[in-house]
């Protein structure tokens, strides 16, 4: 029987996450049970909505409880099976935790061609939460039309260098905001965005200056994905019948969410703020993965997957979400 070494929460985090809250420990795989199958996780994802997961509060998922591993989508080769759907040697993916293997119930989790895409990894990608967040967040919730000016923000990373491309794809004109200069030479060479904003070392008003100076006709639909200042700054630039699409506030998931000033342009343009949460379009996931899987495979849309090694650097990993260290779609390699 294997060892499984597994990454758990055992103290919920105030602030940034530290070592002391996780434990990484080694424990025997589990009996199979009729039904069941054991994953060799090959891949994690790694979300900032997981350092929501880690607090004790109320969210649109339950809270890990302290001494489970820490939930992640996880991609791997079934390495171990009781269930006909998922023989060994299959991949599959599902909402598993960050561990070397996961034991999967009966229906959960879903069986992927490594064959049929770029990278196998492109299932937890472009195929998986950020892909389909980027698809219904800017398509059913922006609206875009031919034309219309786009702002995103967090622009380089997995989420928005998608809405990125998917904006240019429906003919809209895009602005992204990244931190530096790199990210932004990225924005423009490598997710075809119009114009870029470095919003690192800008006060408020100088950021809201540059934004509109992107935008001198002003922005249709603002993307949002970091919130707090950088959302204050581009409220600034709204169009009349503006749509902004709250996707994010990672500025704010380790310290008390900021007061929001400029809400009033919300009513002067009678625009429209509204919220995002992809569980909500679980049943539309099928309408999103043609065009997903055919920009993918005609090469319209790029994504680039930043892939670290080792459970035992999956806090430092992780953190790089919240310092700007990842350059693309984060992804921790277990195998
Ligand atoms: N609503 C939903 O259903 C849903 C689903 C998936 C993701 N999301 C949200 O989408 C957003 C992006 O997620 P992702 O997975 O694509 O991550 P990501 O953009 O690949 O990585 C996070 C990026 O956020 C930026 N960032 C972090 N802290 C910041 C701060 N204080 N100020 C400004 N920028 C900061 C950094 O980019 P820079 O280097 O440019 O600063 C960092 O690289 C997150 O807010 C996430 O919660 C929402």
């Amino acid at each position: 029987m294997p060892t499984n070494r597994r990454f758990l929460l055992v103290r919920r985090p105030v602030g940034l996450p530290v070592d002391a809250d996780f434990s990484l420990v080694s424990e025997p795989t589990p009996e199979l049970k009729e039904g069941q199958f054991l994953l060799r996780n090959h891949y994690a994802s790694l979300d900032p909505a997981m350092r929501g997961w880690m607090d004790d509060k109320p969210s649109y998922m339950p809270p890990i409880k302290l001494g489970d591993p820490v939930r992640a989508s996880t991609l791997g080769v079934v390495a171990e099976s009781r269930n006909p759907d998922f023989p060994v040697g299959s991949w599959a993916s599902g909402a598993n935790g960050i561990e070397e293997y996961s034991l999967c119930q009966s229906g959960a989790g879903r069986r992927v061609d490594p064959d049929a895409m770029p990278s196998v990894t492109n299932y937890l990608s472009v195929l998986s939460g950020v892909g389909l967040t980027a698809y219904f967040g800017l398509l059913d919730k922006g609206r875009p039309s031919v034309g219309e000016t786009v702002l995103v923000s967090g622009a380089a990373g997995a989420v928005g260098s998608l809405v990125g491309q998917i904006a240019k794809i429906k003919g809209c004109r895009t602005i992204g905001i990244a931190g530096g200069p790199e990210k932004c030479e990225r924005l423009l060479k490598d997710y075809g965005y119009d114009a870029a904003v470095d919003y690192r070392g800008k006060s408020p008003s100088e950021l809201a200056a540059a934004i509109q100076e992107a935008a001198p006709e002003g922005v249709d639909i603002q993307f949002e994905n970091v919130g707090g200042e950088i959302l204050d700054a581009g409220l600034l630039a709204l169009k009349p019948n503006a749509r902004v699409v709250l996707c994010g506030m990672i500025s704010q998931y380790n310290s008390e969410p900021a007061p929001i000033s400029n809400l009033w342009e919300l009513i002067v343009n009678g625009a429209r703020i509204e919220g995002l949460i992809l569980t909500q379009y679980i049943h539309r996931f099928g309408e999103a993965m043609p065009d997903l899987t055919a920009w993918l495979q005609s090469g319209q849309l790029r994504i680039d997957e930043h892939i670290e090694e080792g459970i035992e650097n999956t806090l430092s990993a992780f953190l790089k979400l919240f310092n700007g260290g990842n350059k693309g779609k984060l992804l921790l390699k277990l195998a």
